[in-house]
């Protein structure tokens, strides 16, 4: 199995993203670390509890930054999301407490005690990467490699059309991402756009997984009236789940190996840009997407989650 750091802001395709990689036998959660986006970064770590909590998995949560790195906060995207994150469920109040550490430093001491073993695959904004990499450089060594949903490399933003949300909700902290020395994968919009679930993927669920798959079912209403009204859709992008699988089945991806900068003022602030930069570490970033094996590697994995 592999050891995983999953920092997220959840959110309910993060909350999809955090029952698939607990349900998954390739899998071993070691923290979930919190950061703003979706919601608040206090509510976050209440709802990352939660769900470890839900799924009896024993993971840390660690609770991250609280505002970007240089920008003002932007509001969370309670439009999307529900103004506690699961859409339109009420809130729960979790029993366990977080570690008393914050994540950038949670980051780093686990990647530094199993130099090599841990994957970080961010599902938010950047900034507690970026507060990992100034806590200690090290951590670019010790982790195994770091997978992001982030970005929009070809394909046109869905905050703006030149940025995604986890990009643009902190573009300084992303491009200290992307101008480290550490092997990033890339899995954004290009991607997670392609790999859509409907209501009906979702109601076959809680008949073999009534807790997780349940959950998941219900959250996901709201999300699904959010792709309705927006994009005349019946049914929703898998973003953060895609970013899991792409730990556990990196060969779903065809990736375009390139140095990456993020336009950080302006017009186009928070684009994901491919640069001529000899002296950057190049990112892979994924352009291509086995859309089947994605869709069905998720829906039989949480059709399977109460089980585990
Ligand atoms: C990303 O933004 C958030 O709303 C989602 O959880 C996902 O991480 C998609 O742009
Ligand atoms: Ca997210």
């Amino acid at each position: 199995t592999e050891k995983i750091i999953i920092d997220t802001d959840p959110g309910i395709d993060d909350a999809m993203a955090i029952h698939l990689a607990f349900a998954h036998p390739g899998l071993e959660v070691v923290a979930l670390t919190t950061i703003f986006g979706n919601v608040h970064t206090a509510t976050a770590t209440r709802n990352a509890l939660v769900l470890a909590e839900m799924a009896q998995y024993p993971c840390a949560v660690a609770q991250g930054a609280d505002k970007p790195l240089v920008l003002p906060l932007n509001p969370p995207a309670d439009f999307v999301h529900g103004a506690e994150g699961f859409g339109d469920l009420p809130a729960r109040t979790p029993t366990g407490k977080p570690d008393p550490r914050s994540a950038a430093a949670y980051i780093c001491e686990m990647a530094a005690a199993h130099p090599g073993e841990i994957t970080l695959c961010a599902v938010g904004p950047l900034t507690n990467l970026a507060l990992a990499l100034r806590h200690d450089p090290a951590v670019t060594k010790n982790l195994k490699r770091v997978v992001i949903m982030g970005g929009a490399v070809d394909a046109p933003g869905n905050v703006s059309p030149f940025a995604e949300a986890n990009i643009i909700n902190d573009p300084h902290a992303a491009e200290e991402v992307f101008a480290a020395d550490w092997p990033i994968t890339l899995v954004g919009l290009d991607v997670t756009m392609q790999v859509r679930c409907t209501p009906d993927d979702f109601a076959s669920m809680p008949g073999s997984s009534p807790t997780i798959g349940g959950f998941l079912n219900d959250a996901t209403q709201f999300y699904f009236d959010f792709h309705r009204r927006q994009h005349d859709l019946n049914c929703c992008f898998m973003h953060d789940p895609t970013a899991v699988i792409a730990v556990t089945d990196p060969d779903v991806l065809t990736c375009e190996s390139v140095p990456l900068s993020v336009i950080c003022e302006g017009e186009k602030i928070g684009q994901t840009v491919r640069i001529d930069d000899p002296a950057r570490r190049p990112v892979d970033v994924a352009l291509g997407v086995d859309i089947d094996r994605v869709r069905s590697i998720f829906i039989d994995t949480i059709k399977s989650a109460d089980g585990r």
